[in-house]
């Protein structure tokens, strides 16, 4: 017989059914694992929130992600990449107002120019911060040398999401080429971290084919690879995307956003001092889906630094919040959000991941 949730949050390991019989639990055994999220939240990492602005820098995309409204297939956004100006300018800001980090994320390219550029973009905003910017990188899937150069240029952080754990979900997808491997995946998130990042992973929530014991093995696959910072959010149907033929087979948009939350606080739970980011697509669902997200677990949070003419074409899903809103916007509308919540900013301070941090204590 399966334990009870109570019984459950007690233990210090959870098995594989243990996850499962949390991500299932109903609205009143829920409360209890928010509630201990929250609690794990503020004894290892502290009511803090940090800030990464957030660079939407090109949606030029090379690949073709069934879920994905910007995959190469789709000829409805216009492409663009921000010229070098700009993004310093983005970077400038997130210097002027304290953020002390950004994250620079875009469509997957790995020719040489696009290489090159990132590197250069990164030098550039090492020597406009004097280091005082830590830089996140979401680039997608490049070689070891790629990760290479850019880490000695100065980036810190890498994204990589897994998006799903489970191989022949990943299978199902994305298209069967050399492109879209889930062992290159895997290997490039073994290549960060020899690297040097510190390495953040994450999934979709609620995705077609997508089942609660897939959902307990990306957990379980987050904590063998002791990953140092992730980002999980619901899977938002897109209409020009493959994918949307399902859409009358998922959960409803409610559910995937509880199951999202109980995600990042189940999370929270097995990796105590990780970094978990509370994401955009959980206020697509929820106008305080970032807020809730932070009381059960989220530590992160990205304001959008994008200059405002290119949100409608970087639409990965639909109904993507923040299209009208600049900078300056985005920043108080957050520190209300989070002053609301009960968190504090940590303005001025990286928020590097104290798991990264304890890993190379050893
Ligand atoms: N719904 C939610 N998230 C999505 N992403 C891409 N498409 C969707 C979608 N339809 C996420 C992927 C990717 C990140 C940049 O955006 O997880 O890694
Ligand atoms: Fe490209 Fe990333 Fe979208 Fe896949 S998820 S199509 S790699 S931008
Ligand atoms: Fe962008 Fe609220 S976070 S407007």
């Amino acid at each position: 017989m399966s334990l009870k949730v109570e019984d459950i949050l007690k233990k210090d390991q959870f098995s594989k059914e243990d996850l499962v019989t949390l991500l299932s639990a109903n609205k009143e055994d829920c409360q209890l694992i928010f509630e201990k999220g929250k609690n794990v939240k503020a004894e290892f990492v502290g009511r803090k929130v940090y800030f990464r602005g957030l660079i939407e820098y090109s949606n030029y995309c090379s690949k073709n992600c069934f879920y994905c409204g910007i995959r190469a297939g789709n000829s409805r956004y216009a492409r663009y990449q921000m010229p070098d100006e700009e993004v310093l300018e983005a970077a400038r800001f997130a210097l002027d107002n304290n953020f002390a980090s950004i994250v620079i994320q875009s469509g997957e390219r790995s020719d040489s120019k696009f290489v090159s550029t990132i590197e250069k973009l990164l030098k550039d905003i090492q020597q406009l911060s004097q280091g005082k910017l830590h830089v996140t990188l979401s680039l997608g899937e490049q070689s070891e040398e790629t990760y290479l150069r850019w880490f000695e240029a100065g980036a810190h952080r890498y994204l990589l999401r897994i998006e799903v754990s489970n191989p022949d979900l990943y299978k199902k997808l994305h298209p069967n080429d050399h492109h879209h491997d889930y062992n290159e995946r895997l290997n490039a998130l073994h290549l960060l971290n020899k690297t040097g990042f510190q390495v953040g992973t994450g999934v979709m929530i609620g995705l077609p084919f997508q089942t609660l014991s897939d959902l307990a093995d990306d957990l379980i696959f987050f904590r063998n690879l002791d990953i140092d910072m992730a980002g999980m959010g619901p899977y938002i149907e897109h209409e020009d995307t493959p994918l949307f033929q399902y859409r009358h087979e998922l959960l409803p948009l409610r559910e995937r956003f509880t199951l999202s939350l109980k995600m990042v606080a189940v999370l929270r739970i097995i990796m105590k001092d990780i970094n978990i980011a509370a994401t955009t697509a959980m206020q697509t669902i929820d106008p305080q889906g970032r807020e809730k997200a932070l009381l059960v677990g989220a530590n992160v949070i990205m304001p959008n630094l994008t200059p405002v003419k290119y949100r409608q074409s970087y639409l990965l899903y639909e109904n993507k919040p923040c299209l009208d809103e600049e900078a300056e916007e985005c920043k108080s509308c957050l520190e209300t959000r989070i002053f609301l919540a009960g968190d504090k900013i940590g303005y001025g301070e990286w928020g590097d991941s104290k798991h990264f941090k304890a890993r190379h204590k050893e």
